[in-house]
């Protein structure tokens, strides 16, 4: 089949090179030359484990193409998903539907008769039948549809949630529209996917309640590990035990410093100030609450960290393990660890930060902190080690040598995966964000972290795109 996709970000790069990659002609399209440039010498403008393969395969073999041109994209078929960025907008809690509506001004002069519009982009409800109507009003003789296919994919395994979806979700118009988007996806149909076939705002909302939950489920088992920490319980063996039960599950409820990324912070956001246009209440108090436990996670961590350098940033060293938002990505969009690591920054500390994959990307944004290639030079000097992301190669780091370079073997483990009983046989002093903190030798005495009046204050995180 003939398609374009409309917006190469994250969703758009993927989604072009897996329809072409399962045999579609796909045009692909974008307002950045450059980028445009890159992509069409096979060039992935993002890093995701076999999309660099995938792209160049593609475009050597004619079935990728891109442009900046949307009229070009209009001529070239009669089916087009859009997947540009929908971030917050800048001073509100709001979706920026500018991009989106951009893409839909722009198609609807030049649409062939019949065309059928497909969003992915991630939308408050009610999107599309608004853009269906802008569509119908702009060119009334053109017979066009608008319908939407959220997309579900994590960044890090992003084609391969693509290519093996654990359900399609379409909201559609049409008997029409509904064939089209079952033949796109034929090959996973053939797989078993669940194909959930619905009306386009049903499908808006499986994707905002979808995200919605996930986000939930950290900052439930953070209010849990709140009660834990002041209660003297264990929250780490609380959540492995809650989540041994199959109907609520051990993913995504690990406590600790909580979620960032371009996604949960701002969709619930957006879904929390769309709940409260339509006069949905109960939704709108329920995820503001999600977010500020999330957010208070990252004050948390910080007024620990102060607590544990005896009241002080000024001129204290720190070193950061961790800036991406989570393992497995260079993308610090949001990132709790840069957020806790840039407030420490600004009271006074003297940061240094290792990731293993997001420095550059850290660098750009938080060009003030001190970064380390390795995580020894990370450490040389340091009165505390912040361990904010949870990489799988820091659960293997020596404690014994690490002790050697610090000035003082301090950690605070904000996502509790590390060995702490093995860290303190080398002499550290380990306080996990959550969880027993008096196993196992040195521990560290309960501050009154969160109950104290002089806290230093984080700035509100930022709208990101998408
Ligand atoms: C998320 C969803 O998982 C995807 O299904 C969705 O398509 C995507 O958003 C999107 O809307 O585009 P992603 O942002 O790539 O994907 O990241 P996740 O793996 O879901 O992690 C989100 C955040 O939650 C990260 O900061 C992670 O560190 C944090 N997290 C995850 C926790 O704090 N605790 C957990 O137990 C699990």
């Amino acid at each position: 089949m003939r398609m374009t996709v409309i917006g190469t970000g994250y969703v758009g790069t993927v989604h072009a090179a897996c329809m072409a990659g399962l045999g579609h002609e796909v045009l692909g399209v974008d307002i950045d030359p450059d980028r445009v440039a890159a992509l069409s010498a096979g060039r992935a403008p993002l890093r995701e484990t076999g999309l660099d393969a995938l792209l160049a395969r593609t475009v050597a073999d004619g079935k990728l193409r891109f442009t900046t041109s949307l009229a070009e994209a209009a001529a070239f078929a009669r089916l087009h998903f859009v997947c540009v960025g929908t971030p917050q907008l800048s001073g509100g809690q709001a979706a920026d539907l500018r991009h989106v509506d951009a893409v839909f001004d722009g198609l609807a002069r030049s649409l062939r008769p019949g065309s059928l519009v497909v969003g992915k982009s991630t939308v408050p409800v009610g999107t599309a039948d608004r853009l269906a109507r802008r569509l119908a009003d702009a060119a009334p003789e053109a017979g066009c549809e608008v319908a939407w296919n959220p997309e579900f994919l994590r960044e890090g395994s992003a084609v391969a949630d693509t290519l093996h979806p654990e359900r399609l979700v379409v909201g559609v118009r049409s008997r029409y529209a509904d064939a089209v988007l079952r033949e796109v996806y034929a090959p996973m149909l053939r797989d078993g996917v669940p194909f959930f076939s619905t009306d386009p705002a049903t499908a808006e909302l499986v994707k905002v309640a979808s995200n919605a939950f996930l986000a939930t489920k950290i900052s439930f088992i953070n209010a849990m590990a709140e009660v834990c920490d002041t209660a003297g319980a264990d929250a780490a063996t609380l959540a492995r035990a809650v989540g041994a039960d199959p109907r609520i599950g051990a993913a995504f409820l690990e406590p600790g410093l909580g979620f960032g990324g371009s996604c949960f912070p701002k969709d619930i956001r957006a879904f929390a100030a769309r709940a409260e246009e339509i006069g949905a209440g109960a939704a709108v108090a329920f995820l503001h609450e999600v977010d500020r436990i999330n957010t208070r996670q990252r004050q948390r961590t910080l007024e620990l960290a102060r607590e544990l350098l005896g009241g002080s940033f000024a001129g204290r060293r720190i070193a950061v393990l961790g800036a991406a938002f989570k393992p497995g990505s260079d993308d610090v969009r949001d990132s709790p660890a840069l957020a806790v690591a840039d407030a420490a920054h600004r009271h006074g500390a003297l940061v240094r930060v290792h990731d293993p994959e997001a420095l550059d990307n850290a660098r750009a944004v938080s060009p003030a902190l001190g970064y380390a290639v390795d995580v020894t030079k990370a450490c040389e000097g340091a009165d505390l080690v912040l361990h904010l992301t949870p990489w799988p190669e820091y659960r293997t780091l020596d404690p014994a040598e690490l002790a050697d370079v610090v000035r003082v073997p301090l950690l605070l483990d904000a996502r509790n995966s590390l060995d702490a009983p093995a860290w303190r046989r080398t002499g550290w002093t380990v306080r996990p964000l959550s969880g027993p903190r008096t196993t196992g030798g040195a521990a560290v005495d309960e501050p009154p972290a969160h109950r104290s009046p002089a806290a230093p204050a984080l700035t509100a995180p930022s709208g990101r795109t998408s």
